[in-house]
């Protein structure tokens, strides 16, 4: 066969990461020679977090990890895959909600490219009620988001939240 390593990527915001993320990109991981998670540039128009902050986290992260990769993408995600080799797209299903729009997503990559596979795995069930906006609120409103995202999410939320607090002030 043509294909020696499979390289997947994980596309997203991750605005921030969370520990749902970790989880699909650790099975990812575990399934493909090589994974990257992918960056989606401008996904929204006031993340809480910078590009380079993202990618710095993901990074440390995943820093004892050699097959995972941290980059940044911008326009169609076929064309990145395609850009990158890559010939799978790795996604995570928390619920029924997901599912209407991963599909719609997975159905129109593969108009625009056949060769692209999108790859759906679940997380954890611990994880299955965790989106990064949610971890957003609570984590603004003083919430405690323990054990829901890496430590180091944790504290770089907890400093944006004094320095809001300080600011108002
Ligand atoms: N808790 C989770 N468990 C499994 N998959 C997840 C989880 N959170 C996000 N994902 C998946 O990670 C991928 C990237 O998602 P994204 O960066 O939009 O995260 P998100 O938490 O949905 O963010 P937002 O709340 O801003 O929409 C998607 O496939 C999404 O389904
Ligand atoms: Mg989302």
């Amino acid at each position: 066969m043509s294909n020696p390593s499979r390289l997947a990527v994980c596309p997203g915001s991750f605005d921030p990461l969370t520990n749902g993320h970790v989880d699909i990109i650790q099975r990812g991981a575990r399934l493909f020679d090589r994974i990257v998670v992918a960056i989606l540039l401008n996904a929204e128009k006031r993340p809480l977090f910078s590009v380079e902050e993202r990618v710095d986290i993901i990074r440390s992260v995943f820093k004892d990890a050699p097959n995972v990769e941290v980059d940044t993408f911008d326009g169609l995600l076929v064309e990145y895959v395609a850009r990158r080799q890559a010939n799978v797209i790795v996604r995570g299903l928390r619920a029924l909600a997901d599912f209407e729009y991963e599909m719609q997503m997975a159905l129109m990559n593969r108009h625009l490219s056949a060769e692209v596979e999108t790859v759906f795995m679940m997380p954890s069930e611990k994880y299955t009620y965790v989106s990064s906006r949610l971890i957003k609120e609570v984590a603004a409103l003083g919430g405690s988001v323990s054990g829901l995202v890496p430590a180091l999410v944790e504290s770089r939320l907890a400093t944006r939240r004094t320095a809001a607090k300080s600011y108002r002030t």
